[in-house]
């Protein structure tokens, strides 16, 4: 029986983020190098892409590359830079009948320009669609993020758009790239690792964490569904005792 059965529909976590990490030692482990991990992986994007829209999940955000990467051997990132527009070109048409609206969060100034065009082009065409929303992270990091936010503050501060006192939880929110985007209730690290590698730290404050031993090119819709599943089983206490959460009408 596919999990998918067993999902309740009531529940679904409106957004769901994912750090697709094994790339390289799925291709490894096949004598093959690298970037043939990144090329196979693009299945299993488009793989819970689809799964994502078909139980209504609303926001699905996927850690593509991070600031870090850069670091990465230049054969590897020109690959990979390489692979974000074949990937935009071949995946718009599908994106679009799905009704799948783009979101990108990262230091976009960072990429090859060609990258650049191609991304602002998608995000643009997709704009009305009314479905899921991807979120693709890119150059991304949550040190940056928020040292951007944090800047904005100061200066918004400094320009006396705001005063001190109106910095709360939710000005914060307001100045981060996820803006106007519900913080994941299900994050999920594939390969093994269990460490967050700088990905939404503020966004994931009270998110449930599952982390899949599979390597991301063999993460298909079942493993998706999986991983829904074992959220759906959590106690979400937020601080409280369980049976404050059993019986929320006991004082
Ligand atoms: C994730 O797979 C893809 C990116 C970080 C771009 P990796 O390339 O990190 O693969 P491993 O972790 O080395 O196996
Ligand atoms: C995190 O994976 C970044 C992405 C999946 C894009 P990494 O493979 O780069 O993370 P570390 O370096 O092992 O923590
Ligand atoms: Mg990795």
């Amino acid at each position: 029986m596919s999990c998918i059965d067993k999902i309740d529909k009531n529940k679904v976590p409106r957004h769901v983020a994912i750090i697709m990490d094994g790339n390289g030692r799925w291709a490894a482990k096949r004598g093959n190098i690298r970037t043939y991990g990144h090329q196979q992986g693009v299945e299993s994007v488009r793989s819970v892409i689809s799964a994502a829209a078909r139980i209504n999940v609303q926001y699905l955000t996927l850690y593509a590359f991070s600031t870090e990467n850069w670091n990465r051997p230049k054969y590897e990132v020109d690959a990979l830079m390489t692979l974000m527009v074949n990937v935009i070109k071949s995946e718009e048409a599908e994106l679009n009948n799905n009704n799948v609206r783009l979101v990108v969060i990262g230091e976009i100034s960072s990429l090859p320009k060609r990258v650049q065009k191609e991304v602002n082009r998608i995000v643009e065409n997709l704009s009305n669609n009314t479905g899921l929303t991807v979120v693709m992270a890119l150059s991304y990091s949550s040190h940056w993020e928020i040292i951007n936010a944090v800047k904005t503050i100061a200066s918004d501060v400094k320009k006396e758009k705001i005063g001190v006192e109106d910095i709360s939880r939710e000005l914060f929110d307001s100045y981060l790239s996820t803006a106007k985007i519900p913080d994941p209730e299900l994050m999920i690290r594939t390969s093994g690792e269990a460490r967050l590698s700088n990905f939404l730290l503020w966004q994931l404050a009270y998110t449930e964490l599952f982390f899949s031993p599979t390597l991301w090119p063999d993460f298909r819709e079942e493993d998706f569904y999986q991983a829904i599943c074992d959220y759906q089983n959590r106690e979400r206490r937020f601080g409280m005792t369980s049976e404050q959460i059993q019986k929320p009408n006991l004082k």
